[in-house]
C-alpha cells in the first residue's frame, strides 16, 4: 500500500503520482459493511500519512444548530465545532465550493486551532443525492502549499465517498 512508503515531499512531481497510487489504496480499503465512521477514518489516516500533512479531518454537519462538528481527524487537537458561516471549513460549506487557502493569516476569519498552521485546502464533501454531509479540512505547516493538483486529487477520493455514502449508512 502505497500510504506506508513515506511521502518525498521535496519531489514536486511525487503529490500527483501520490495521489493515483491513494486512489487505488482507497478503493480496495472500503468496506461498506463497516459504516461511515470506519471508512472515513481510514480513509484521513491514508491522506495523512500518504501525504504527509499537519492536519487532516473531517467536519461533519449539524444542522440542528448550524454547526460542522469535529469528526475523524489525525493530528493535533482541534476545535471541535465551526459555525456554518465561520473559518475556512464555513466557507467551503456556505459556498458549496472547495477553497485552497496559501496564507491562512490573510484569509478574513480564518480559525486558528494553532498557530504552526500556514495553509489550507478544504472541500465539501456530499451524499449520493449531491447534499453536503461534511467538509474535508487539510492543513498545512508551510505556506502556499496547496494546488489544483490537491484539489483534484482529493476531489477524486471524495467522489468516491459520495458514490458510497448510501451502502455506508
Ligand atoms: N482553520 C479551520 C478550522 C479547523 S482547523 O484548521 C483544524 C477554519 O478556518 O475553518
Amino acid at each position: 500500500m502505497a500510504h506506508d512508503i513515506p511521502y518525498d515531499g521535496s519531489r514536486p512531481d511525487h503529490r500527483a503520482s501520490r495521489y493515483l497510487e491513494l486512489m487505488r489504496d482507497w478503493e480496495a480499503l472500503q468496506d461498506a459493511g463497516a459504516g461511515w465512521l470506519a471508512n472515513a477514518s481510514n480513509l484521513v489516516a491514508l491522506l495523512h500519512r500518504g501525504l504527509g500533512f499537519w492536519w487532516t479531518g473531517f467536519y461533519l454537519l449539524r444542522p440542528t444548530d448550524g454547526t460542522l462538528v469535529l469528526g475523524p481527524f489525525q493530528g493535533p487537537v482541534a476545535c471541535t465545532r465551526i459555525p456554518f458561516h465561520k473559518g475556512v471549513c464555513g466557507h467551503a460549506y456556505t459556498t458549496n465550493e472547495a477553497i485552497i487557502v496559501p496564507d491562512v493569516d490573510l484569509f478574513p476569519g480564518h480559525i486558528a486551532c494553532a498557530s504552526a498552521s500556514k495553509s489550507e485546502i478544504v472541500l465539501p464533501v456530499r451524499d449520493t443525492h449531491g447534499n453536503v454531509v461534511m467538509v474535508l479540512d487539510v492543513d498545512s505547516d508551510q505556506l502556499n502549499d496547496f494546488s489544483e493538483v490537491d484539489q483534484a486529487g482529493l476531489q477524486r477520493l471524495m467522489d468516491l465517498i459520495e458514490l458510497n455514502w448510501e451502502n455506508w449508512n
